[in-house]
């Protein structure tokens, strides 16, 4: 998919206005002030409003995703409970309704600006019927939106019979990452050890990893040292990623101090999903109750690449979320209290950059020669696109423009007061 598109007129996130893009070819052909306009070339006039690479989300369960209510909804709201209800889910998925789901969901992606996608896909169903749809996913979805799959074995790699033949069939079938969930094994042992021969698997098959690893509030699940452990001795450094590493918000503080640099060191990305970790963590608490996501600014500031996934939308585990991630740019900011400018800043790379990093996209930028995938916002810096969650007023895919909003307005009716409502506002840069 490649055309021709003249963008004029743009606000950058590093905070440039009054930007033009020529997009051609399916790149970024050149960025500047009033260039010229080839001949006939279709041109999207952005008005000053905010153009940004899309949205990447850097943690999702596709194959659960829109099957809230199947077959039953989550009464306890728990992790675990979702857990066996997806265990439940399972023997009666089908292919065509995995492919139905997923594809919707895509549709809904793109609204929202989001380009590109790493999703979890259970392997521990032998007939591993999410891992063929997803697949086909994959492949019919490429035209307008990037989907990295990650074999997860969700009932465990050593706990559940069968799963490690599952998974490396599923990496045979052409899945991209190598998932894990050491919290959730038999012992802490057997953790340490799936850790350890699923950073092996990937090393010998040169694949990227990204495990759920300590979703847990237990101050000692531990299992992310390990991770960055087996990530030096492997040689898989910026390869790697632990997902959610909630346990880290419980741990004692002396312990963290140790841990990050160790993090660093490895150059681990961490993903928190904190729309689910705020709702799933913390069960056990009464009060004081514990919010569960992980150090964001505390990893940020010692070099860490952090990223907010969305993880769920409307599945056993969640019964919200359309795809937004500005909604999870929010959330993160609210949860880890990264209110000061730099901070909100660093919550929009979260969805966007970092993310982009997560998952090794390569021409990710509003530079020459980049990718011409972008999304324009009703808003004037990344800040504010995140308080006002900004409409979606196009969205670029290859150069061309795949999907188009409306600005959000209402009408009044005052007395003495305008006839509309602007939310926007220009806080000096
Ligand atoms: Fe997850």
């Amino acid at each position: 998919m490649s055309g021709r598109l003249m963008i004029r007129n743009a606000t950058l996130p590093d905070g440039r206005v009054g930007v033009d893009l020529l997009l051609q070819d399916g790149r970024i052909a050149a960025v500047g002030a009033a260039l010229p306009a080839p001949d006939g070339i279709e041109t999207l006039d952005a008005a000053g409003w905010l153009l940004s690479p899309p949205f990447v989300d850097a943690h999702f369960h596709m194959d659960a995703t829109l099957s809230y209510g199947l077959p039953r909804v989550n009464a306890s709201g728990t992790l675990l409970e979702g857990i066996a209800l997806w265990g439940e889910l399972k023997p009666l998925l089908t292919q065509e309704a995995l492919v139905e789901r997923a594809l919707a969901y895509c549709d809904w992606a793109v609204a929202r600006g989001i380009g590109a996608i790493r999703s979890h896909v259970d392997v521990c169903d032998p007939r591993l019927l999410a891992v063929e749809a997803l697949l086909q996913v994959r492949e019919r979805v490429k035209p307008y939106l990037d989907l990295q799959l990650v074999a997860f074995p969700q009932d465990g790699v050593l706990r559940s019979p069968g799963a490690l033949a599952n998974l490396k069939r599923a990496l045979d079938l052409g899945v991209d990452v190598v998932g894990g969930i050491p919290h959730f094994e038999r012992t802490m042992a057997d953790g340490a050890q799936s850790v350890k021969l699923l950073c092996e698997l990937a090393a010998e098959r040169g694949l990227r990893v990204d495990m759920h690893c300590d979703e847990s509030d237990d101050p000692l699940s531990r299992h992310v040292e390990t991770l960055a452990f087996e990530t030096q001795r492997l040689g898989l450094q910026g390869r790697v990623t632990g997902s959610h590493l909630t346990s880290m918000h419980s741990m004692d503080n002396y312990y963290v101090s140790k841990l990050i640099p160790l993090l660093a060191e490895a150059q681990l990305h961490a993903v928190a999903n904190p729309l689910i970790n705020i709702t799933l963590q913390g069960r056990h608490d009464s009060y004081p109750r514990r919010r569960g996501m992980t150090r964001v600014p505390e990893l940020l500031a010692a070099g860490v690449n952090v990223a907010f996934g969305h993880d769920c939308v409307l599945d056993p585990w969640y019964s919200g979320g359309s795809g937004d991630m500005l909604e999870v740019a929010s959330m993160g900011l609210h949860v880890a209290q990264m209110t000061g400018l730099a901070a909100m800043r660093q919550c929009f790379d979260a969805v966007t950059v970092n993310a982009a990093r997560v998952l090794g996209l390569a021409g990710y930028s509003l530079e020459v020669g980049a990718r011409a995938d972008m999304v324009l916002l009703q808003a004037r810096s990344p800040e504010e696109a995140i308080r006002l969650r900004a409409a979606r007023l196009a969205v670029v895919r290859g150069g061309r423009i795949v999907a188009r909003g409306v600005p959000a307005t209402m009408t009044l009716d005052l007395p003495g007061r305008p006839s509309s409502v602007d939310f926007t506002r220009h806080p000096p840069r």
